[in-house]
């Protein structure tokens, strides 16, 4: 069994900031280019590049929407770096790091399929998973408008109401949420270790955008979660609104969350999953000599 990392302490804020005012700035800037999505949605999404693999695609409104995002943190927050899934890394003097996804869920968005968010954070220290520190985000899902917020300490809402994970009984009777990557080899890995879950747990969902996974695990519409492959501007926001209404968001083998895993849950049957990952090699991509031990 598995050890859950300690929680880092929390860093001092530069003086003309506090979490609660960054949480607002978040919402503001993810809500704001999302209503930029919807109403510039085209009539025909095209793919206009296509990064990791021929499946991994950038649409114009991904690259547009990152572009308002970097606009209006500088104009807001000129001294804070930012750290973005679409551009170049811009480096700042304050120690506070936005990290943005203009469009979690792209594949979504660029089918017409509902589950689609810009996810906003900021974050003190290394923009790193397991080696940051959270203070505030923003998952704004683009298609109904749902926005969840968490503050480092201040719990986390949507829609301005707070949220609560859910307290299963059991692991057999867990709804997982999960993902895969856009590599050929990894993905055929995670099913593998998908057929060694399944029959452990209620069901297994696949929606798209973990960005939106993590805030349904935060409200409870989700038991558990895992995915391997997460880049930073995929769970930035959304780990802060799970971790700041109870879950435990950790890795494998002892290991903070990271690229190899991210695993969130009440801290309970998290701890379960973990050991059934780990037996699995669920932080590897199949061939032994990758396996994290
Ligand atoms: C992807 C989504 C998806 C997850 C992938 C991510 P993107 O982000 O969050 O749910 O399974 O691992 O890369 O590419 O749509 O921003
Ligand atoms: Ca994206």
């Amino acid at each position: 069994m598995t050890a859950i990392p300690p929680l880092p302490d929390i860093p001092p804020l530069p003086d003309d900031v506090s979490v609660t005012s960054l949480r607002k700035l978040a919402e503001r800037l993810a809500t704001t280019a999302g209503a930029y999505v919807r109403e510039h949605r085209p009539e025909h999404v095209v793919v206009a590049d296509t990064k990791s693999s021929e499946v991994d695609p950038v649409t114009a409104m991904d690259r547009a929407v990152e572009e308002l995002l970097r606009s209006m943190i500088a104009a807001e927050r000129p001294d804070d770096a930012i750290l973005g899934e679409e551009g170049d890394d811009v480096a700042g003097t304050s120690g506070l790091t936005w990290v943005v996804d203009p469009i979690d869920g792209t594949v979504n968005y660029l089918y017409g399929v509902a589950g689609f968010a810009v996810s906003v954070a900021v974050v003190a220290g290394p923009p790193r998973p397991g080696e940051w520190t959270q203070l505030a985000g923003c998952v704004h899902s683009v298609p109904d408008g749902r926005t969840w917020t968490a503050g480092l300490g201040e719990g986390a809402t949507r829609d301005g109401v707070p949220v609560r994970v859910s307290t299963p009984a059991s692991l057999a009777t867990s709804l997982v949420g999960t993902g895969f990557g856009y590599d050929a080899r990894r993905r055929t890995h995670q099913a593998q270790v998908l057929t060694r879950l399944i029959g452990h747990v209620r069901d297994i969902r696949r929606l798209g955008a973990a960005s939106i996974d993590l805030c349904l695990l935060a409200e409870g519409a989700l038991d558990l979660y895992y995915e391997r492959g997460l880049n930073p501007w995929d769970v930035a926001a959304g780990s802060l609104v799970a971790s700041e209404a109870g879950a435990v968001v950790t890795g494998l083998h002892g290991r903070p969350e990271g690229i190899d895993m991210t695993v969130v849950g009440g801290p309970g049957l998290v701890r379960e999953l973990v050991a059934l990952l780990e037996e699995a090699g669920a932080d590897g991509d199949g061939d032994p000599s990758d396996r994290v031990v």
